[in-house]
């Protein structure tokens, strides 16, 4: 989590979030960008899901283990609503309210991709679990991380060492093809919201594409912002 500056504009803050594939390079990018808000002195924390609040936490570690699964797709699904519920109201939307940047490492696109695409989830049914767990609240930017499935696959096997895969890592090549092309889908039907993002490219120039979607997004034509000039 990133302190919060002495001198964070006021408003409310704006929600990020970073979707993508395994190895997309999500966590790194978040840092790198926590990092350069928090230079341009606006307050901001990362979190994630699933988990992210205390409560959320102890679901993710049930779905990761498999748990879900078990249970069928439509379930599983409504663990993960349940951990995003409590994460919302506990965490996302007070920090929000207090003018704080949330940038979180996945959030319900993730499960539009993972329930809705690949475990046949309904659209009716994650449309009425949004509408519970989210209301009204949308990221004000989502960056989606594409990168080839072998690419991916093979940073998540090196980042993971001799621990074995968790629930998602472990399905087949054609998941995380389809994977993919959901998060593709997903970003073309939402241009204003989403961007698209080639995460094969090595880490900075990455970061530097992020940068740039914000600054367009959210500090060009704002000169009293202090990020506009970083
Ligand atoms: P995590 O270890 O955080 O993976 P990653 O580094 O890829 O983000 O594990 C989260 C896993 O949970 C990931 O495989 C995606 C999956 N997931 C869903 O299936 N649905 C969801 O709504 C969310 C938030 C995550």
């Amino acid at each position: 989590m990133v302190e919060p500056a002495i001198n964070g504009n006021l408003g409310r803050g704006r929600f990020i979030t970073f979707e993508g594939g395994e190895g997309s390079g999500k966590s790194t990018q978040i840092k790198t960008l926590a990092e350069r808000l928090k230079a341009t002195k606006l307050r901001a924390i990362v979190t994630r899901e699933p988990g992210g609040s205390p409560g959320a936490e102890i679901i993710r570690h049930l779905v990761l283990s498999g748990m879900g699964k078990l249970l069928g797709s439509e379930a599983e699904t409504l663990l993960f609503a349940a951990a995003r519920d409590d994460h919302v109201r506990t965490v996302i939307e007070p920090a929000l309210n207090q003018g704080i940047w949330v940038l979180c490492d996945r959030f319900s696109d993730s499960t539009r991709a993972y329930q809705g695409s690949l475990g046949k989830v309904s659209p009716e049914i994650l449309n009425a679990m949004e509408r519970v767990t989210i209301g009204d609240l949308k990221p004000d930017l989502t960056i989606v991380l594409d990168v080839p499935v072998e690419i991916g696959i093979n940073r998540a096997t090196a980042r993971r060492g001799a621990s074995s895969p968790d629930r998602f890592e472990a399905e087949g090549i054609r998941f995380h093809q389809e994977l993919r092309e959901a998060y593709r889908k997903i970003a073309a039907a939402e241009p204003q919201r989403c961007v698209l993002i080639d995460a094969t490219a090595e880490p900075g120039l990455v970061a530097e594409k992020i940068w740039t979607a914000l600054r367009d997004r959210f500090f060009v034509g704002n000169p009293g912002n202090v990020a506009s000039s970083a």
